[in-house]
């Protein structure tokens, strides 16, 4: 499976990076967002949402577990599993619902879904600094498989160069 590692010096960049992924998005997607608490999963969200549309403001679902939007261009179902207690709840939370009324699900602390998702992609955010963070793209299952050239392919162009060792500055 490739995966593409990307960089991010600024909140700013961050957004960037989720209004692309936003301009691949199609009703029923997955996007499971993994990393420590301050890591840039809730900026990226609140960029992605206004990507498609959304104007309402969009607030860490930390303690309700999920918040829907409607989007001019689609509906986001934000969950964030931080506070899950067992993996039944998840079954509770009404994600599967959401998805096949035509939402996006866009899932905080993913990886705590385990194998419940086998269609997603998936983003990890890792702190490299005060306001560095690298964020790894892969996908999991069949219908990311072509998208997912086309969207490494546009990410790779929004990436922010990163100084090389050694060269000019
Ligand atoms: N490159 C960056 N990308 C995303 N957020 C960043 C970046 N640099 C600094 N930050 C800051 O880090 C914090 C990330 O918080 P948040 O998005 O709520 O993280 P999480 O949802 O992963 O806990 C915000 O205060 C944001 O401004
Ligand atoms: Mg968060």
């Amino acid at each position: 499976m490739t995966a593409l590692l990307l960089t991010s010096h600024s909140p700013q960049a961050t957004a960037r990076y989720a209004e692309i992924i936003a301009a691949e998005l199609r009703p029923r997607d997955v996007l499971l967002l993994a990393g420590d608490l301050g890591a840039g999963k809730t900026t990226f969200t609140k960029a992605l949402c206004a990507a498609l549309g959304v104007s309402d403001t969009v607030t860490s679902p930390t303690f309700t577990l999920v918040h829907e939007y409607r989007g001019s261009k689609l509906v986001v179902c934000h969950a964030d599993l931080y506070r899950l207690e067992r993996t039944g709840e998840l079954a509770d939370l009404g994600l599967d619902d959401a998805r096949r009324g035509g939402a996006v699900l866009v899932v905080e602390w993913g990886d705590l879904s385990g194998d419940e998702f086998t269609e997603a992609l998936t983003l990890t955010f890792t702190h490299a600094g005060e306001a560095e963070r690298t964020i790894t793209v892969a996908s999991r299952g069949t219908t990311w498989g072509p998208r997912v050239t086309r969207l490494f392919a546009a990410l790779g162009q929004g990436a922010v160069a990163t100084p090389q060792a050694g060269g000019e500055s």
